[in-house]
């Protein structure tokens, strides 16, 4: 159960980074290892993985959280890999959350999520991004190199009845993979009250997997939609850089993210911290901020602050890459960060 007196601890003011932009907002990434491998997102080659002690312990990511969440921070995603793979999930929810995080939630492939889902609501979980790309099961077989598409349902039916509302849906639309069911995505939101998310494509594996051609702009994933019916853009508290919108009439919400399109880093809000303990400024980032190593060696406090604020500086603008850029720098720790 949570702790009421660090709930009810005073809320400070985030911090603003070189332009303008409040950093409220940290995703952890606690595993590298994911039990799925998805084309878009992994080598089919097996990645190396990290070794145990190479990978932040529970009780620094939580002590690195509270420093942060002194200097506003008050939205933690937990991702991985696949962070339901990690011992003692729960454990460090609980940890998160009394920290004083008003708004934490995790991004599953939901594989093991249904038998999870009421024990980490219990912990402290406010809500759930699960990925599923398809909505056919050959296809998700496919998509995953073979991921089992009825795990995921069940996933999202145990995570609506546990409360963890509402579900999000994270579906990456490739040409020729998946394009051709935006709009049946779209559509699951008139009769259920799910956040769709499509996600621009990113260059995520360098075996040219990703290519303008299978790349699909925010712009024609809009178009598609629109034909469903009348749509109308609105913004709800905290979005950060989805735009969104709902289908008239419908109980669910869609939302567009257009990380390389446009409208993405002007309102980013985040800072990335990967498994290894590394402060990412942005997701295309080259350069990192190490805090194990300080961790390790016993970094004061005052000390572990400065570097939080030092990458929250360092964030750029903007990830400034053009279409040529893009196809060189590939993400290649995707499955590492967690998107
Ligand atoms: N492009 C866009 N999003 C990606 N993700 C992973 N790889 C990519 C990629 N190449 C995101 C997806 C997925 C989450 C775990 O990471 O949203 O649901």
């Amino acid at each position: 159960m949570n702790n009421p007196s660090h709930k009810e601890k005073k809320k400070e003011t985030p911090v603003v980074d070189n332009y303008d932009r409040k950093i409220d907002y940290l995703r952890i990434s606690i595993t590298d290892k994911c039990n799925l491998k998805c084309v878009y997102c992994t080598p089919e080659k097996a990645l190396t993985h990290f070794n145990r002690s190479e990978i932040l312990t529970d009780e620094e990511i939580v002590r690195f959280v509270q420093v942060a969440h002194r200097h506003g921070l008050s939205k933690v995603r937990i991702t991985g890999g696949e962070p339901l793979l990690r011992k003692n999930i729960t454990g460090l929810v609980t940890s998160i959350k009394n920290i004083g995080i008003r708004d934490l939630s995790l991004t599953t492939n939901g594989l093991m999520l249904s038998s999870l889902a009421g024990q980490l609501k219990d912990a402290g979980l406010t809500r759930v991004n699960i990925s599923l790309d398809t909505l056919d099961a050959v296809r998700y077989k496919k998509i995953t190199r073979g991921g089992d598409i009825a795990l995921v349902w069940e996933a999202i039916k145990s995570a609506e009845s546990a409360g963890l509302s509402p579900v999000k849906i994270n579906m990456v639309p490739i040409k020729d993979m998946n394009d051709d069911e935006i709009e049946s995505f779209a559509s699951l939101t008139i009769e259920n009250n799910f956040h769709i998310r499509f996600i621009e494509f990113m260059p995520a594996v360098n075996d040219g997997t990703w290519s303008k051609e299978k790349y699909i702009k925010s712009a024609q994933i809009l178009k598609k939609i629109s034909a469903l019916g009348e749509i109308t853009p609105f913004t709800f508290r905290g979005t950060g850089p989805s735009r969104n919108f709902r289908i008239r009439g419908a109980k669910g919400v869609i939302g567009i993210i257009s990380p390389l399109s446009d409208h993405f880093c002007a309102h980013c809000n985040r800072l990335r911290l990967t498994a290894n303990g590394k402060l990412r400024p942005c997701l295309f980032s080259k350069e990192t901020i190490d805090i194990k190593t300080p961790l390790r060696n016993g970094i004061s406090d005052e000390q572990l602050e400065m570097l939080f604020l030092q990458a929250i500086k360092s964030k750029p603008q903007g990830h400034g890459l053009k279409d040529k850029q893009i196809l060189s720098s590939p993400i290649n720790t995707m499955s590492e960060i967690g998107g």
